[in-house]
């Protein structure tokens, strides 16, 4: 039986497991360990991911991709069965029996995945996004996540979001240790922010990492389904169908505003300073040069 983590939460309905904040309704550290043994095909597709980091957007422009389109049914499918988690398989899907390419989605760090993809095994695709619009984006999520513990406010919010006691923990870690890794793996980074400057070269360099070439035309069609207008109608990409029991979707869902720079809303001047004193100390020395602010 794997020994879980002390959990500063207070929450039972949260587990800490290799420094890492899961949710006990949606997987078990039994469940982390597996994933690791997970067998990897040469042509899986993973989405990695910190939450709130534009997921869902890229699960859509991903299956999009690799279906040219739609292919075989998949514009019956929802997108979460289309590229489905690995840590957390709810719906309790066969993933040795699916075809090749398999996509999944995942918000693990670097060394809970499956072995193989260490050994340069199947593809990634790491989305970052900057962490102030993440913390926005989360504060007003976490409210719709069922039977977790509710943060008090946003100043309670933010400051466990910035101590990493949120599920997922720290953003950080996550994006310092995937990045500081990425040799290990083969692996195309990319930012949220560079997917909404233009979508259309953020599709293209999806569609050459993965080695699917699509026609102008077929380009197009992706780029229409995954405006923020056009996946928030659809039930099918907008996550409103999720389990009953796992988000109120009356209260916020995944698409929310899908814009870059909503910090500015929300953050006091001082919470602003003290996220860049945080970030600063905790990003040293890693070379990260992404550009958060783009219009
Ligand atoms: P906001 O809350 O800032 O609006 P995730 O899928 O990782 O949970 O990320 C959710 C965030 O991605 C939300 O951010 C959501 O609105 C945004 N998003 C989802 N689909 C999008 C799209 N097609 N275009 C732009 N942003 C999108």
């Amino acid at each position: 039986m794997p020994e879980v983590d002390a959990n500063e939460n207070d929450d039972p309905f949260i587990f800490k497991y290799g420094g890492i904040y899961f949710p006990s309704t949606h997987t078990s550290p039994q469940i982390i360990d597996s994933v690791q043994d997970f067998e990897i095909r040469d042509s899986d597709v993973f989405l990695i991911t910190y939450p709130k980091s534009g997921t869902v957007w890229t699960q859509q422009i991903l299956s999009l991709i690799v279906n040219e389109g739609h292919r075989n049914g998949t514009e019956e499918i929802q997108n979460m069965s289309r590229v489905p988690w690995i840590e957390y398989n709810l719906s309790k899907m066969d993933y040795d029996s699916r075809p090749s390419p398999r996509l999944f989605s995942s918000h693990l760090p670097y060394y809970f995945v499956p072995r193989d993809l260490r050994n340069k095994r199947g593809k990634i695709i790491y989305i970052a996004r900057n962490p102030k619009d993440v913390a926005v984006s989360y504060y007003h999520f976490y409210k719709a996540i069922k039977k977790v513990k509710q943060k008090k406010d946003w100043e309670t919010f933010l400051d466990d979001y910035l101590s990493g006691k949120v599920l997922s923990s720290s953003w950080f870690d996550h994006v310092k240790g995937w990045y500081t890794h990425q040799e290990d793996f083969n692996i195309l980074f990319l930012t949220y922010e560079e997917m909404k400057k233009d979508l259309r070269s953020s599709v293209r360099q999806i569609c050459r990492f993965v080695e699917k070439e699509l026609d102008e035309r077929e380009v197009d069609t992706i780029v229409e389904k995954a405006t923020f207008q056009n996946m928030k109608q659809d039930p099918l990409a907008n996550y409103t169908t999720v389990p009953e029991d796992t988000l109120d979707v009356k209260i916020a869902t995944h698409l929310r505003k899908g814009t870059v720079g909503d910090w500015k809303n929300l953050m006091t001047v001082a919470q602003n300073e003290k996220f860049d004193k945080i970030y600063s100390e905790k990003m040293i020395g890693v070379p990260i040069n992404f550009t958060w602010d783009i219009s």
